[in-house]
């Protein structure tokens, strides 16, 4: 019984198929309800949910629905994200709040929630997405301290829900072709080739990342194969 924020697109989409391919059920749920639906639509046991991950209520809801619909919630992966890159000196209060809450007011209500129907039955697997951005990147003041703050979440949250048997980790992923990035290279005015080219040339690997190169490492951390594993951070980023 898994619920991905963010699930209707990229690392999300991919994540609610290879949970749903290891026999989960999935909901699916996203600001978008039309992608949620699509992507819910091709699982066996998927449901669609539409959520505002910034909003409480929203959360709150979403939460009783989908433990109501699968009767406990063992997964709570928290892909929702967005982007508002400027340099610090254009930086608006708008791009500051938007990414800040989408990100990481967003997963803080999202794990909130989750933990109360996870403590009671002593069981829990919570994932957020962090980036490699949590280390530096121009242009990104507001998502990389978003990012950052997710890695000290996972790290306090492995400490308070450990008693509990819930494992509570982050991935931070590198360079993915999801619609994020293709937002980038609009916005630098960079062909969309050229920059996966560039980015792949400087990766380690020698190539971009798939959103299902993410999706292998968060279902990994969500398996009894990796339940001694907690308050990490693990780079997926085709290097060091
Ligand atoms: N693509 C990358 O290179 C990359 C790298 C590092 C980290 N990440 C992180 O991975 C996560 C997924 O990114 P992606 O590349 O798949 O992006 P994406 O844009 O393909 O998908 C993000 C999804 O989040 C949804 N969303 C946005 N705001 C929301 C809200 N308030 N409530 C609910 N849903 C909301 C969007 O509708 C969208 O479907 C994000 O947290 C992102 O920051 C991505």
């Amino acid at each position: 019984m898994a619920l991905v924020t963010g699930g209707g697109r990229g690392i999300g989409a991919a994540t609610c198929e290879l949970l749903a391919q290891e026999g989960a059920a999935v909901a699916v749920c996203d600001l978008d309800e039309e992608p949620a639906q699509a992507v819910a639509g091709r699982l066996e046991r998927g449901l669609a949910v539409a959520c505002d991950v910034t909003q409480r209520q929203s959360v709150e809801s979403t939460v009783a629905r989908v433990t109501d619909a699968f009767g406990a919630l063992d997964i709570l992966v928290c892909c929702a994200g967005i982007i508002r890159d400027n340099l610090i000196h254009k930086m608006t209060d708008e791009d500051w709040t938007a990414v800040i809450d989408t990100h990481l007011k967003g997963s803080f209500l999202c794990a909130q929630a989750a933990q109360q129907v996870m403590v009671p039955r002593r069981y829990g697997k919570i994932v957020f997405l962090s980036s490699t951005s949590a280390l530096g990147n121009r242009g990104q003041t507001n998502y990389s301290t978003a990012k950052a703050g997710l890695q000290g979440m996972a790290r306090t949250l492995a400490i308070e829900l450990g008693p509990f048997n819930i494992n509570v980790n982050a991935v931070a992923p590198g360079f993915i072709e999801t619609r994020m990035t293709e937002a980038t290279a609009r916005r630098m005015g960079v062909d969309w080739d050229e920059f996966k080219r560039l980015a792949a040339e400087r990766t380690p690997l020698r190539r971009i990342g798939q959103p299902a190169d993410v999706a292998g490492v968060i279902a990994f951390l969500c398996s009894e194969e990796a339940s001694y594993v907690s308050g990490q951070t693990i780079y997926v980023r085709g290097g060091p």
